[in-house]
C-alpha cells in the first residue's frame, strides 16, 4: 500500500513537469514483493547528443527489464524505499570488464564493486549485487575499473532511497551534475592532456542530467526537492539560485538533524545535497560559480545549468516537519586513536603525475587494519595545492575537529573536500568488514595512485 501511495505521489509529480521531463526513468522493478527492488542492469555503448544533431559515442546504462529501454546519461535511477532489499542483476555489453559501485549506500562488502571486493566483470559477463537499503538518501552508481574513462563515457546513474517523510513538495528531483570535454564534432575528446591528469578533466561542456542547459517546469508558489550529485571527474559545483535560498535537508549519508540555508552550494564530485526550493511566480536559473580549488584554474563566470520557468499554480506547500534525520554522534574522547593521511601531489614527471597517500601511490599500498567497532578519527592532511575529495566505502563518517568536537552540522558523509594546504578530521566507525577502499573522487587522481584499502576484520 505504502509503495503504491509512493508511485501515485511520484507519477504526479512527474506530471508537473511534463513533455519537458528531464528526469531518469526509473528502474523496472520486477519483483512482485513490496520490500524486495529486484531490477536489472545494462552497461553498453550507445550514442547520445550532448551536442544537437552531433551524436557522440559513449558508454551507458540502461533498463534491461524494460524492451527497448534505450541507454541514457544519466543511467535509469534506482529507486527503493527504506528498509528494502536491493537486487541487481547486473549485465556488461562493453568491451572493457567492469565493477559496479553504490557510492555511499552501506552494502555487504561482496555487493561493493570494486576489483577488491570482487572478480571484475568480463565483456559478457554478469554479477549479482544484492544489498538493503539501511539509509535514506540520495546516492548514485558508477563503475569501479578505469573510472576517469568509463564514468566520463557517460556510465553513471542517480539513487533515491525513500524516507517516507512528507515534506509537502510538489516535485522530487533527481540531478545529476557533469561536465564533458567534446570536440567541435560533438564527440568526446579522446585526448588527455597533462592539466586534465593534473586537475581531473575539466570539460568544455557543462550538463545536468546529461544535458546543456535545459529548462524544466515548476508550479507556481510550490515546494520542491531537488537532489545532487556531481559525477564530473574533476569539476566543482558551486551552485546559486538567484533570488533564493537552498534550504539544505540533507546530504550524502541523509538527513540532517535540522535544515540549513545558504545561497551557494559548493557539491565537489561524488558528494550529494538535499535542498528544497520554494517557487514563487518568477522563472528560476540555477547556475554555477567558479569556486577556487587551486592550481589557478581560472574563473570562466557564471555558467548556467538550468532554466525553471513557472507554469501555472500547483499545491501551497504545507508545514515543515518538526523532526528531521536522527543523527547520533560517534563518540570521540582524547584516546581515540587518530590516523593521519596525508595526500601529496608529484608532477615533476611531465605528463605522468602520481598522487599519494601517505607517500605511497596504489596498488602498492600498506592496507589500513581495522577491527569491528572501532572507532578512529582520521586526521586528511593535504599538502598539495589543489582541493581533494577524500572519499570512504564501505561506512559514513562525521566531521569534527582537532579536539574531536563536531564541526558544522552533525551528518553522515562519505564524500568530503579537504581544501588545498588544510587539514579535515572526522569520526569513523568500523562497522563493516571487509575492505574497502579509500580514495580522492578526482577520478585521475584515483587511478593514478590518491586510493587506499581499509581492512575491517569481521
Ligand atoms: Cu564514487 Cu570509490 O567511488
Ligand atoms: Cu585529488
Amino acid at each position: 500500500m505504502k509503495r503504491l501511495l509512493f508511485l501515485l505521489i511520484l507519477s504526479a509529480c512527474d506530471d508537473v513537469d511534463g513533455a519537458s521531463s528531464i528526469q531518469p526513468e526509473t528502474l523496472t522493478d520486477t519483483n512482485p514483493d513490496p520490500r524486495i527492488v529486484e531490477v536489472e542492469l545494462v552497461a553498453t555503448t550507445a550514442t547520445h547528443e550532448y551536442l544537437p544533431g552531433k551524436p557522440a559515442d559513449v558508454m551507458a546504462f540502461k533498463d534491461g527489464a524494460r524492451t527497448g529501454a534505450a541507454p541514457s546519461i544519466p543511467g535509469p535511477l534506482l529507486e527503493a524505499n527504506l528498509g528494502d532489499t536491493v537486487i541487481v542483476h547486473f549485465r556488461n555489453e562493453l568491451s572493457h570488464a567492469t565493477t559496479i559501485h553504490w557510492h555511499g549506500i552501506r552494502v555487504p562488502n561482496a555487493a561493493d564493486g570494486t576489483p577488491v571486493s570482487q572478480m571484475e566483470v568480463p565483456p559478457g559477463g554478469t554479477y549479482d549485487y544484492e544489498f538493503t537499503a539501511k539509509d535514506a538518501g540520495y546516492f548514485w552508481y558508477h563503475p569501479h575499473m578505469m573510472g576517469d574513462v568509463m564514468i566520463e563515457a557517460g556510465l553513471y546513474a542517480p539513487i533515491v532511497v525513500h524516507d517516507g517523510l512528507d515534506l509537502g513538495v510538489a516535485a522530487d528531483r533527481a540531478f545529476v551534475l557533469d561536465d564533458v570535454k567534446l570536440e567541435a564534432s560533438g564527440k568526446l575528446s579522446d585526448k588527455t592532456d597533462n592539466l586534465d591528469l593534473m586537475l581531473g578533466r575539466m570539460g568544455n561542456v557543462v550538463l545536468i542530467n546529461g544535458r546543456q542547459r535545459p529548462s524544466i517546469t515548476a508550479a507556481a508558489g510550490t515546494r520542491e526537492r531537488w537532489r545532487f550529485v556531481t559525477a564530473a571527474n574533476g569539476r566543482y559545483f558551486n551552485l546559486e539560485l538567484p533570488g533564493q535560498m537552498f534550504r539544505v535537508i540533507g546530504w550524502d549519508g541523509g538527513l540532517l538533524p535540522a535544515p540549513y540555508e545558504t545561497s551557494t552550494l559548493l557539491i565537489a564530485p561524488g558528494e550529494r545535497y538535499d535542498v528544497l526550493v520554494e517557487i514563487g511566480d518568477q522563472p528560476l536559473e540555477l547556475r554555477t560559480l567558479h569556486y577556487d580549488r587551486g592550481h589557478d584554474i581560472p574563473d570562466p563566470g557564471p555558467i548556467t545549468l538550468l532554466s525553471i520557468d513557472v507554469g501555472s499554480p500547483g499545491p501551497p506547500p504545507g508545514a515543515l516537519p518538526s523532526s528531521w534525520g536522527d543523527v547520533a554522534p560517534i563518540p570521540v574522547s582524547g584516546t581515540t586513536p587518530r590516523r593521519q593521511l596525508v595526500l601529496r601531489e608529484d608532477d615533476t614527471v611531465p605528463n605522468l603525475p602520481v598522487f599519494t597517500i601517505n607517500d605511497e601511490a596504489f596498488p602498492n599500498i600498506t592496507p589500513v587494519p581495522g577491527t569491528m567497532n572501532q572507532i578512529e578519527v582520521w586526521e586528511v592532511v593535504n599538502m598539495a595545492e589543489m582541493d581533494h575529495p577524500f572519499h570512504l566505502h564501505g561506512m559514513s563518517f562525521q566531521a569534527v575537529d582537532a579536539s574531536g568536537a563536531p564541526v558544522g552540522p552533525r551528518g553522515w558523509k562519505d564524500t568530503i573536500n579537504v581544501p588545498q594546504l588544510e587539514t579535515v578530521r572526522f569520526a569513523v566507525r568500523f562497522d563493516a568488514p571487509g575492505r574497502w577502499m579509500y580514495h580522492c573522487h578526482i577520478l585521475e587522481h584515483a587511478e593514478r595512485g590518491m586510493m587506499g584499502e581499509l581492512v575491517v576484520a569481521p
